[in-house]
């Protein structure tokens, strides 16, 4: 990539251990995409990522936390407005999910809807969707006794790891005596899939085929 390429504004969201967050950061140094991260957002205390955005320096936000006696629909407008709180500010193109554990509220996805259709939010799940959709991707592939799984790439639309493909990676499990080992695997090929897409998404190069017409956002994302 030339030192020229335009540099995207992106957050990054994570919630947890961050292992996606170095490998995007290292990426990003090494030039494999061209991205400025405005901020990293978490929504967990202490969750090591933080400590890794700073170590690199950047921007680390905790998102406000709501009250523990909050009731659940309370609790998901709090999330909502903390995150359009931070977010608005910033002023990003792209919203980049690492490990965000938490399903965003619609209004966020609005938020970043582009005229062609999807919402400019990607997000990486562990598994080839639309299997294993949820927690534990790679250990519910291996107690399944499957012989493949992946990770994928898509644009995020508001039910649970739905949305446009764009990347798709499978390896074999086959010979995994267990999850653990499926999981080591699976980050291997996350931390290289996922700089790989985002150079294309970022750069807004792709092409996008709508497969169904009764639902007009299924469709296909191919690099350009
Ligand atoms: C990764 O497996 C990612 O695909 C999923 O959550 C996990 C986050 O791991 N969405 P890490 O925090 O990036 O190490």
């Amino acid at each position: 990539m030339t030192k020229t390429a335009r540099r995207t504004p992106i957050a990054i969201l994570a919630s947890g251990r961050g292992s996606n967050f170095e490998a995007l950061m290292t990426a990003l140094d090494q030039g494999r995409f061209a991205a400025e991260v405005k901020a990293l957002i978490c929504d967990k205390p202490g969750a090591p990522v933080l400590e890794k955005a700073r170590a690199r320096g950047i921007p680390a936000i905790l998102l406000h936390q709501p009250g523990p006696a909050q009731p659940l629909g309370e609790r998901k407008l709090h999330w909502r407005d903390a995150l359009l709180r931070v977010l608005e500010p910033l002023d990003v193109r792209f919203l980049v999910l690492a490990g965000y554990m938490r399903i965003l509220h619609d209004d966020v996805i609005e938020a970043y809807r582009d005229p062609r259709g999807y919402a400019r939010i990607v997000n990486i799940h562990p598994s080839l969707l639309p299997a294993f959709p949820g927690l534990h991707s790679y250990e519910q592939a291996f107690r399944h006794g499957c012989k493949v799984t992946g990770a994928t790439v898509h644009f995020v639309e508001p039910e649970m790891d739905s949305g446009p493909i764009c990347a798709q990676e499978a390896f074999a499990i086959d010979g995994c005596r267990d999850a653990d080992e499926v999981e080591r695997l699976g980050l291997a090929l996350e931390h290289r899939l996922y700089p790989e897409t985002l150079r294309w998404i970022l750069e807004e190069k792709f092409d996008l085929q709508c497969r169904d017409t009764n639902r007009r956002r299924l469709c296909c994302v191919r690099p350009n």
